[in-house]
């Protein structure tokens, strides 16, 4: 297929444009190269044919109409946000104007073309629109949202998607426009942004420096491996029934200190089988050049000022996409978070130059 992605210079899009290539499929990229979205996380696509970028804003309508009569898409998965919780509190502007206006630009243009293109296309064009678990809101210690459950977003960034989630809504019910939304807990792996949690606790470890928690750090997020979560995504485009959503978590549910004593026992034990092994271990001979011997990297974490309105927990049902799709997740979270704390090891000259693309809010 010729599949139109959005925000695949990004985490989850970069991943995803990989899945989608070793699969066969044709893609064209359109990502504005945020802060958030670097060439660097895409240079070993750069080179592949059935793989080209268009640099540029999905707000600007006449250029994503362009890219849509040219590239003539069978698919579109519109990933493209501002997705950064603590941004959207300090400058909820490009929130509101790219999740909500660009994911409106991607509605019409997508609308005007599915209208004109071919009959082939027509029949089997299929627009998945990528959504939070944010939307629905907050939730007590038990209990987990189901697709059906209301919306009650809270922050700039949750309500900004939850407004561009009506909008589809509104094109399926309105205009007919086939469309499809998945809806994902928090996302972890290779490629995610050091302003993130996970790479944030790696990374303030690594360098020795404080590891910041908001609060008592007893917030409950859930977390899915990127990975798995592209192959939902790709079980929703290809088979999910239009106009539905779909639910997709590994229901890994971990508070955020937690999570950070987690990567810290994580560190300590990759540090005690690099000192018994030395660097000959080839999987730790690239190890980071600024090992420090802490003995505990817990010692790191250190309390600050809870975030605004933070979010007690999030927690989804993902019985539908089980049931339905036959999906599955199928990384551990142990397994998964080992991967990706040396993923961040081996790969400190790409967080390092995304690091010096980016400025604090
Ligand atoms: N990461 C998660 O845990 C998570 C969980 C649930 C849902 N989501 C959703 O998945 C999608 C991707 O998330 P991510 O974590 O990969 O985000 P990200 O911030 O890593 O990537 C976003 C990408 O969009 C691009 N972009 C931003 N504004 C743009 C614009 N106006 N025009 C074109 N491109 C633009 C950026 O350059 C970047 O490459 C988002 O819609 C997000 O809301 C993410």
């Amino acid at each position: 297929m010729r599949i139109l992605v959005t925000g695949g210079a990004g985490f989850i899009g970069s991943n995803l444009i990989r899945k989608l290539l070793v699969n066969g499929h044709k893609v064209l990229n359109i990502d504005k190269l945020t802060y958030a979205g670097n060439r660097a996380t895409i240079h070993d696509l750069e080179e592949t044919p059935a793989h080209q970028l268009v640099v540029g804003d999905i707000c600007d309508q006449s250029l994503v109409e362009r890219c849509f009569d040219e590239f003539k898409p069978q698919a579109v998965i519109h990933l493209a946000a501002e997705s950064h919780v603590d941004r959207s509190i300090l400058s909820p502007s490009s929130f509101i104007s790219t999740n909500i206006l660009g994911t409106y630009s991607m509605l019409q243009a997508a609308l005007a073309y599915w209208r004109k293109c071919d009959a082939a296309i027509h029949h089997s064009f299929r627009f998945l629109h990528v959504s939070t678990d944010e939307v629905y809101g907050t939730l007590g210690t038990s209990g987990s949202f189901v697709e059906e459950s209301r919306y009650d977003p809270r922050s700039p960034y949750s309500s900004s998607k939850a407004a561009s989630d009506h909008l589809v809504r509104a094109w399926w019910h309105t205009y007919r426009l086939p469309v499809l939304i998945a809806s994902s807990c928090n996302n972890y792996g290779p490629f995610q942004h050091p302003e993130k949690l996970i790479p944030t606790i790696i990374l303030r470890s690594l360098c020795n420096a404080p590891i910041p928690i908001y609060g008592r750090g007893e917030q409950i997020r859930s977390w899915i491996h990127v990975s798995d979560n592209c192959y939902a995504l790709q079980a929703i485009l290809e088979s999910g029934v239009l106009g539905e959503t779909y639910n997709v978590s590994a229901e890994s549910e971990l508070s955020n200190l937690d999570m950070a004593h987690r990567i810290c026992g994580l560190l300590d034990s990759i540090q005690r089988m690099r000192e018994l092994n030395g660097p000959q271990q080839p999987v730790l001979q690239e190890s980071f050049k600024s090992w420090k011997k802490l003995g505990t990297y817990s010692k790191l974490i250190s309390f600050v000022d809870d975030r605004p309105g933070h979010d007690f927990r999030y927690s989804l049902d993902a019985s539908k996409i089980q049931n339905a799709l036959n999906w599955k997740p199928t990384v551990s979270l142990n397994s998964g978070l080992h991967e990706t704390v040396m993923w961040y090891i081996r790969n400190q000259d790409w967080w390092e130059s995304v690091k010096m693309r980016t400025q604090t809010p």
